[in-house]
Parts: C-alpha cells; structure tokens; sequence
C-alpha cells in the first residue's frame, strides 16, 4: 500500500511512516517544517519520499498529485501547542481549517480514504470523564483565544465526516489525548518535553497552576500503532478517541520527571494568569473513553508514564548532545 502522511516530519507523523517502513508500505510526506524537522525521519529518509511543501499552498497541484497516486492519506499537518495557538491564532485556525479542506476536496477526486487528526481539547469544558465521542461539547467561550485551535479541529471533524456523506470520500477521525515521546518538541509549550528539557537543564520545572490537573498520557509509538490499525480496520464515518487511561496530575508529572532525570530543579508553580493570560482556561481532568478504539482495533495503549519519560528525555540529550557538537565543530 502506498500511504501519504501530511506533516510526516512532525512527532506522530514521523512515527507513524517509522511503523509503515517497518510492515513494507510505501510512504510519501508532504510538510512545510514549520514545526517537525527532517532530523525526525533522518533514520528512514532512504525508505520515504519526502516533499517539503505547504498543504495549504493555493496551487494544489502537488497535493492532488500525491493523493492521486495514493491508496489513502493520513492528514496530520496542522498548527498546534497551545504557546502558538495564543500567539498566532489567525495561522492556527487557517491552517488546520483551510488545510484539510483542500486534502478532502483533493480526496473526494479518487475517493481515496483519510484519516484527519483531531484532538482531545475538542472536548472543551466539559466535566464528564471518561469523554466519550458521541458526548456533547462544551466549548469555551470565543473571547478566550485558546479555543480556536479546538474549534478549528471540530470543524476539521465536521468537514471530514461532511465529505464522506456528500462526497463519497472515506473518512475516519482520531481524536488524540496528549500523546508523547521521541521527536516531540518543547517548542510550543508541550508539557512532557518541557518539563525534560527544563530538568535536564536544572532549570525550574514550571507547572502552571496548582498541578492538581490531571492529563492522561500515550506514547506516540502506542498512539501510531493505534492509528494504523483504525485505518486497516476501515473506521470510516467514525470519531475515535486515541489515548490511554494512565491519569497523573501535572504535579505529580512535574516530580516523576525530577525523580527519572535524576534533576536538583525545584517544582515552581506559576497562575495562569502569568503563564498565557488573564481568563486562561484549564481542564481540571482530561480521561478518554476507549471502549470505541478497543472494539474496532482490540488495541490498548500500555506504556507507563515513568517508560515514555526516559525515553523521551533520552532522545532529547541525544538532541542536545549533538547540537553542542556542532557548536563546538
Ligand atoms: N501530539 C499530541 O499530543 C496531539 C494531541 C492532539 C492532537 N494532535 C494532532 O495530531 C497531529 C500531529 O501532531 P504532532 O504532535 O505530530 O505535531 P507536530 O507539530 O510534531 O507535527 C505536525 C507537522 O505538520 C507540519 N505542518 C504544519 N502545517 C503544515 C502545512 N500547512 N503543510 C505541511 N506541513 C505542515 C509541521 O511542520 C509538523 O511537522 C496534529 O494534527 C495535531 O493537531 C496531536
């Protein structure tokens, strides 16, 4: 099978054509770099054709090129970090909407399936855990910024499951919960990159808020593993939520990476307020749902938090290891 993966070179997408290599398909990657890097897919750059360019690039040649001689798409280019979401929200909501608008409607010319990747923020204020797909959304109000990149991934769902209905285009969406590891930038405010790379530099370990939030954290090799089999099992027309039920507060979070790196940082806690805006608002809890992934891929997510921290810290010293080499050369 030959797959196309719209932002390859970001943390999920380079795994996932890691995992694609690995059982003998093809893959092509379409990404601008404006977040994943080709040092991700350095290890299988000889296995994958790679084109650096925009999916949102108002000559859609390319991309219909690539879809066309495609057996599906897997659409996880897109804008996200909640740093950049506050900073930049008019790129956030044009790239995630206009961007799988124009992989659809290139779709739509073959028929030929995709998977759109949403996120677990679409599930917004709501206070119902464990969050199930068909659950209705309580989304935070327009006036708080960090919602756009919610709202643009809602209708991202909406338009993928529109063009399956109109267009006869085969659609699945995953709905992803925090997924980490290797390859995962601390660029934009991820909390597990962040929080390693902060330990790593014994600098102090920022938690925003009281900690007492709770998240529930995958590993982007379960995350991949679980994407590839909703794709060969054929979800289409269904919303699924892709994570793990491993719950942990940010706080405790915050001590396990000081106890995994072996790091003298001290905890600081820093409001909210000081840390995006004034009127940021959190979810105090953020648990999947997974009955849906299980039954149409029988797959559970199994890695533990303290296995996804050392590796990612482990890939990250790799990261700064080599970049002091080259300031050295
Ligand atoms: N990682 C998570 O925890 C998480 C959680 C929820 C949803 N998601 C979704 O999963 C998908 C992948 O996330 P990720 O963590 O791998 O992010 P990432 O930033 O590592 O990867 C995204 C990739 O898309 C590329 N890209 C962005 N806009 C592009 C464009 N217009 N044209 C071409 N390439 C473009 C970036 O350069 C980057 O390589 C995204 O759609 C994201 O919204 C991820």
């Amino acid at each position: 099978m030959r797959y196309l993966i719209t932002g390859g070179c970001g943390s999920i997408g380079s795994e996932l054509a890691r995992q694609l290599v690995a059982r003998g398909d093809e893959v092509v990657i379409i990404d601008n770099l404006s977040g994943g890097s080709l040092q991700n897919i350095a290890d299988i750059a000889d296995q994958v054709e790679c084109c650096i360019a925009d999916v949102c690039d108002p000559n859609h040649r390319l991309l219909r090129a690539l879809i066309g001689s495609s057996n599906a798409v897997f659409h996880l280019a897109a804008s996200l970090g909640v740093k950049l979401i506050l900073e930049k929200p008019i790129e956030t909501m044009h790239n995630n909407v206009e961007g799988t608008r124009l992989v659809l409607d290139a779709a739509s010319h073959t028929r030929c399936p995709v998977l759109v990747a949403s996120t677990s923020e679409v599930y917004g204020l709501s206070t119902r855990v464990p969050f199930c797909e068909d659950d209705p959304i309580v989304l935070g109000a327009s006036s708080r910024r960090r919602w756009s990149y919610a709202n643009s991934k809602l209708h991202d769902e909406f338009m993928a499951l529109a063009y399956m209905q109109e267009r006869g285009v085969p659609s699945i969406v995953t709905r992803y919960f925090n997924c980490t590891g290797r390859q995962q930038s601390s660029r934009y405010g991820m909390v597990v990159p962040t929080f390693i790379s902060q330990a790593l530099a014994g600098r102090p370990i920022t938690v925003h808020g009281d900690g007492t939030q709770t998240r529930c954290f995958s590993d982007v090799r379960d995350t991949v593993q679980a994407t590839i089999r909703l794709m060969d099992a054929e979800a289409f027309g269904q919303v699924v939520n892709v994570g793990s039920q491993n719950e942990i507060t940010i706080g405790d979070l915050a001590r396990l990476v000081k106890q995994r790196t072996g790091s003298a940082s001290i905890i600081q806690h820093i409001p909210y307020s000081e840390a995006y805006s004034e009127g940021y608002e959190d979810m105090p809890r953020r648990v999947p749902s997974l009955d849906k992934l299980q039954r149409f891929t029988g797959f559970v997510s199994s890695t533990p938090i303290a296995e996804i921290i050392d590796r990612t810290a482990r890939w990250m010293e790799s990261q700064l290891s080599a970049e002091s080499l080259l300031n050295v050369a």
